[in-house]
């Protein structure tokens, strides 16, 4: 699904920011779920995490920091595309002048709606992402003595949620009515009307450079082939997020027609993995590590040993690799898959 081998001479691109010493905007903050969490869930009464290996096994010095990848993040990658020289902290453990370059609010098992993700344990819900996010700016006005608006204007701020709220809400329940089109338009329209307000809260506390991630196909993850007991991309799944993603891309049109000086962009993870074939020779159906129950990896199991061809590393989360890819992919020139724009647009 993902093309693996097709964009490695975008790669260079990433060591020659590192060595800028200026990043291009001052600050970045982060908003989501595991897929973007860095380290917020170890210190959670939850079963969601990965501060263990295999986890972080290609991570520098091979630690497993509560990244649910082999390796970087998607926006640790973005932070080096930015030029950042440290990747950005969780709020966990957040420290004082650090949290002038941006702060990670990502939460494994977090979703849109509150409850989403509860059968794990704790977690940071977006509402209370959001509420982080405000006690952070207090502490940046009191560090600087005065107003931060002009300041946080400036920044990039990325969202990367609602998968669980599919995962382990929608697909969860057992009264779930298949084929029921009328079900998923509803249920979609119920997360995208509590996403607004929460978008619109996060452009009230003063993000104007919005990337917004639409849902990749959950259909097509080891997870839901097993789940499903299916060796094709579960249809049902797949549609339901599409009807989201198509519902998330009005909601950031209207945003960018209606909100004073505020642009935000659509990231369709999507069709980047449903456009692009599978290189031969990679896997794009078995998790890289030995799963768990939950579909997380089996603790201090043996990964594979070929991880820059696996698409998953585990039941949910991409490799390494396919981070890279899709970081560079909607970085870079603008392309298909962003909408309106990529993000060195939105920075610029
Ligand atoms: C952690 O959560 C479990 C299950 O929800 C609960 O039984 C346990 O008491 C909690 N532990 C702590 C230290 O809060
Ligand atoms: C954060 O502060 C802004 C501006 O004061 C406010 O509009 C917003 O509702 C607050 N967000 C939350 C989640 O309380
Ligand atoms: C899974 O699917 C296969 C082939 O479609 C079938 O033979 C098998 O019984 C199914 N297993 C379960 C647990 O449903
Ligand atoms: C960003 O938003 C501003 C103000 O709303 C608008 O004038 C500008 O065209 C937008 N930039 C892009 C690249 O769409």
């Amino acid at each position: 699904m993902w093309r693996i081998t097709l964009y490695f001479f975008i790669l260079f691109t990433i060591d020659s920011t590192l060595v800028n010493g200026e990043s291009k905007v001052p600050c970045f903050f982060i908003f989501g779920d595991s897929l973007s969490d860095v380290g917020n869930n170890n210190i959670l009464n939850t079963t969601d995490k990965s501060n263990y290996l295999p986890y972080g096994v290609d991570f520098p010095g091979q630690i497993p920091t509560g990244r649910f990848t082999n390796g970087r993040t998607i926006e640790d990658f973005i932070s080096q595309l930015l030029g950042f020289q440290r990747y950005i902290n969780p709020y966990s453990t957040q420290m004082d002048k650090d949290i002038l370059r941006g702060v990670n609010f990502a939460s494994g098992a977090a979703g849109i709606l509150p409850k989403t993700g509860s059968r794990w344990g704790d977690r940071v819900g977006m509402d209370q992402q959001l509420k982080n996010f405000n006690t952070t700016i207090s502490k940046l006005k009191s560090m600087v003595g005065g107003p931060v608006t002009n300041y946080l204007n400036k920044c990039l701020y990325t969202i990367n949620i609602g998968s669980n709220d599919y995962i382990d809400k929608y697909f969860m329940t057992k009264n779930y009515p298949t084929g029921n089109q009328f079900a998923t338009n509803q249920y979609a329209r119920q997360l995208i009307a509590r996403y607004k307000l929460q978008l619109q809260a996060l452009y009230d506390s003063g993000a104007r450079k919005i990337t917004v991630f639409g849902l990749p196909q959950i259909g097509c993850t080891p997870a839901a082939f097993i789940r499903f007991n299916s060796t094709k991309c579960v249809n049902e799944v797949n549609q339901a997020v599409e009807a989201f993603n198509t519902m998330l891309v009005s909601l950031v049109d209207s945003f960018n027609a209606k909100l004073h000086m505020a642009n935000f962009t659509f990231i369709n993870l999507y069709s980047m993995q449903a456009s692009t074939s599978p290189p031969s020779g990679s896997d794009t159906k078995h998790a890289c590590c030995k799963l768990r129950s939950d579909f997380l990896c089996e603790p201090l199991s043996t990964p594979c040993q070929n991880r820059k061809s696996y698409e998953f590393m585990d039941g949910f989360h991409p490799t390494e690799i396919v981070n890279e890819i899709v970081s560079n992919i909607i970085f870079n020139p603008p392309n298909s898959f962003v909408h309106p724009m990529s993000i060195s647009q939105l920075i610029n």
